[in-house]
């Protein structure tokens, strides 16, 4: 594996993150208090091809690899982990989803709009069914050449503004195999976005239910083949986890350059905390911690790009970041004292922001679970 970034990779990183700094880092504050990323934000993106990352250009996108996608979202994360997550989701598991398992007609059909405006979500997750994900209850029932869904998800990022859901439902008999995927506009009748959640953290992040009462769509909204949409689902989901990880790896460094800094700054004990071991050894399991992730994180990357199995690795970078990054901002906060406590200074944001990042798109439990299995079946360490 060849760590180096090639020089489009350095350019977008570096646009990315001129982006962010002059733009967006004066406002990730207010995001949080207000619980809004304003659309404007997500138009900044837009302008420059961010919402179709890895769609070909021919659909609208650039055309990007998975790296530079993930480093994308390290960056924006950096600064805001709610727009980072808006962007992650849209792109891994809104709309490139559509590219990969959907025919020319779906593509041209929804992917042109979604690389340029218009954000996508995923729902697979509902009020009785998320670690399980395959006992999920909602329907598609055929009639003729149409299907008529029912039933409810929840924990949709996006899902206040998004104009396509990527939706699952149970077209089969019980379990993975029973169920298929489905491309659903949001105007369509009988779909109705529900409450938004009230979130510890991630405010901006809008996060919503939906209801599906009878909403009747023509077959060309299937996204795959009947009764295999799972598998789209957990695929998806192995793109989306090493984009969690990039999130958190971007949180925590963020966190990490707070805490460096506030340790330069502060004086105690007749100098400042940086000199103190302690406060040193804290700085330098962070150093690790980002290290580590970084590693993983690209390593997923690369395997997915190259057209390697790469679930387990991506569960692999998911774990391990997620957990580095709850660990990094406790500890970014400890070295802040009580100042680190109170909302005048970002730790506080960035500690709540990453305590989602264990959960959702697979919780660390499920995460284990995959890593476990796979290396049960193929073999450990490879
Ligand atoms: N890619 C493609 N196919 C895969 C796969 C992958 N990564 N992993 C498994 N499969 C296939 C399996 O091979 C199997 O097919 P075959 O029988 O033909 O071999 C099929 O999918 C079913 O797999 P399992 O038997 O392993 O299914 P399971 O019911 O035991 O579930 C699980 C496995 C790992 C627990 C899965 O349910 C899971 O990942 N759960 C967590 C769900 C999750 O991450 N939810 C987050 C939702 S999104 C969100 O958080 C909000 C948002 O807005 C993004």
């Amino acid at each position: 594996m060849n760590l180096d970034l090639t020089e489009e990779q350095i350019q977008i990183r570096d646009t990315v993150r001129e982006l962010c700094q002059n733009e967006f880092a004066s406002h990730a504050e207010k995001w949080d208090r207000e619980d809004d990323v304003p659309r404007w934000a997500v138009d900044k993106l837009a302008e420059l091809g961010l919402l179709g990352m890895a769609v070909p250009e021919e659909f609208g996108g650039l055309g990007s690899d998975l790296r530079t996608t993930v480093i994308v979202i390290e960056e924006i994360a950096r600064v805001s982990a709610a727009l980072a997550i808006l962007f992650a989701v849209h792109n891994s598991v809104g709309a490139y989803p559509i590219y990969e398992f959907g025919t020319d007609e779906q593509r041209k059909r929804w992917l042109p709009r979604l690389t340029s405006t218009d954000m996508g979500a995923f729902s697979l997750s509902e009020p009785a069914s998320g670690s399980d994900a395959s006992a999920l209850l909602a329907t598609a029932v055929k009639d003729g050449d149409h299907y008529v869904l029912n039933g409810s998800k929840n924990w949709i990022t996006n899902g206040m503004h998004a104009w396509t859901f990527l939706v699952f439902a149970r077209t089969g008999g019980p379990g993975p195999k029973g169920i298929s995927a489905f491309i659903l506009e949001r105007d369509t009748p009988g779909l109705t976005v529900g409450k938004c959640e009230d979130k510890m953290g991630l405010r901006g992040s809008h996060t919503v239910t939906i209801s599906l009462d009878d909403v009747r769509v023509p077959e060309i909204c299937r996204l795959g083949p009947e009764n295999e949409g799972f598998k789209i689902a957990l695929s998806a989901l192995d793109k989306g986890r090493i984009g969690v990880a990039a999130q958190a790896l971007g949180v925590m460094q963020a966190a990490f350059g707070e805490a460096a800094r506030y340790a330069q700054q502060r004086q105690a004990f007749g100098g400042p905390l940086s000199k103190i071991q302690a406060v040193q050894f804290k700085l330098a399991e962070m150093e690790r911690r980002v290290q580590g992730a970084k590693l993983l994180i690209q390593k997923a990357a690369w395997l997915k790009d190259t057209g390697q199995p790469c679930t387990r690795a991506a569960a692999v970078a998911k774990l391990y970041a997620t957990e580095a990054a709850t660990w990094v901002t406790h500890q970014a906060i400890q070295v802040h004292g009580g100042y680190g406590y109170v909302k005048e200074y970002p730790v506080e944001r960035y500690y709540r922001d990453v305590r989602v990042m264990e959960i959702y798109e697979g919780t660390s439990e499920i995460q284990r679970l995959v890593i476990a299995r796979s290396a049960l079946k193929d073999g450990v360490g490879v």
